[in-house]
């Protein structure tokens, strides 16, 4: 078989570590970047850290208003698509990628398989609410996380082809923890934190970076808390920051985002995790890290429910409350399935 897989976003790299490393054992893979994210730290770091093969075309597309970058998307993934004609178009989760490969491959006939199918925050002011819906309803096998994923597609009247095969990013999870532990030291003696005492955010979402009062409500927050706040911080929110003149207390460590294995040994390490980030909300869980999420819903809607995540939205003091009192419980039962999606998906797709 012949298959294009869309990447273009960081955590699609992630996901795609975990399929792609599979998917050629047995089939062809042509690997498509799209060029979504560019920066060495939003992308290169991703294919040398997770060793993931060199994309086989870089569509170049860069940063833009959603309705340019997904139309230039579009026109660079239908010119490879007519040229190649795979059996398979492979799309992730909810980026302007996915959708760009959405809609040239269901206007080509192609069949769509998409990873992460079935998400819903029930919040259409969200672009990737926007995005799952669309991808879903184009695509002809859903590759479903969990159960709540299988019933919102049956809600919306989609039962056929879709399957629950767990979480791709726990196959990632569990490929990169123990090389994580071998660098964690290294990571956590350069910011010069050490484990359990330090809280890990990160802020990238729409709603809270482009939205100054509520970035900065977020970003008092930080500041007011009284324990090392690592901050990665995304390029969104960097250029927001340093346009607005907003300051940061010395006990917050903004740094350059970070690879994929020193973010999961600083995860791990964590006392807390603050996050707007999905991806983020489950390795929390998986490495047993209280979360506390600044939104006001979450497509992971099971880690809330067992009692270890707890969504806060944006304001300071309620994030300051809940940094200070929020205690999981002792249980923490398996949640997206058991770190072998990768083989499942290829093998329905097969
Ligand atoms: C995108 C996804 C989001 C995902 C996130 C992970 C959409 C609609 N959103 O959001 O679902 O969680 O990626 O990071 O697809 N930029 C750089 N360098 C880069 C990439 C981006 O400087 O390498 C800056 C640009 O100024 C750009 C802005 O970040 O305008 C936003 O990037 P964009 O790719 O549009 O969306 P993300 O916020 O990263």
């Amino acid at each position: 078989m012949k298959l294009v897989s869309i990447v273009g976003a960081r955590p699609q790299f992630i996901k795609a570590a975990a399929l792609s490393r599979k998917l050629r054992e047995a089939h062809r893979e042509i690997l498509v970047h799209t060029g979504q994210h560019y920066d060495y730290e939003m992308s290169g770091i991703f294919f040398d850290g997770l060793e993931i093969p060199p994309p086989d075309v870089n569509l170049g597309v860069g940063s833009g208003p959603h309705g340019s970058q997904t139309g230039a998307m579009l026109r660079g993934i239908e010119e490879l698509m007519l040229r190649e004609r795979p059996d398979w178009l492979l799309i992730y989760g909810d980026t302007n990628s996915t959708l760009a490969g959405a809609l040239a491959a269901s206007k080509l006939s192609v069949p769509i398989a998409h990873v992460e199918a079935g998400l819903r925050s029930f919040n259409r002011s969200m672009p990737e609410e926007i995005n799952r819906v669309v991808a879903d309803h184009l695509s002809n096998l859903l590759l479903c996380p969990s159960d709540t994923a299988v019933g919102n597609l049956a809600a919306e009247g989609i039962s056929d082809g879709v399957h629950l095969v767990g979480d791709v990013m726990r196959d990632v999870l569990d490929w990169a923890r123990p090389r994580a532990e071998t660098t964690s030291p290294k990571i956590l003696d350069r910011l010069g934190v050490t484990a359990n005492s330090y809280i890990l955010a990160t802020v990238h979402r729409s709603e809270n970076t482009d939205d100054l009062t509520k970035l900065s409500s977020i970003l008092r927050a930080l500041s007011t808390l009284d324990e090392p706040v690592v901050f990665p911080v995304h390029p969104r929110a960097r250029r927001v920051i340093i346009g607005s003149n907003l300051r940061l207390a010395s006990h917050v460590r903004a740094i350059d985002p970070l690879g994929y294995l020193d973010m999961v040994a600083l995860t791990a390490s964590a006392r807390l995790v603050l996050t707007d980030s999905g991806g983020l909300q489950k390795e929390a869980y998986w490495l047993g890290v209280p979360c506390v999420t600044l939104r006001n819903e979450t497509e992971w809607v099971e880690t809330v429910d067992t009692g270890w995540n707890i969504l806060v939205g944006s304001n300071a003091e309620k994030i300051i409350e809940a940094v200070h009192t929020f205690a999981p419980p002792s249980s923490r039962p398996a949640l997206y399935g058991d770190g072998c999606a990768a083989t499942k998906c290829v093998d329905l797709l097969g």
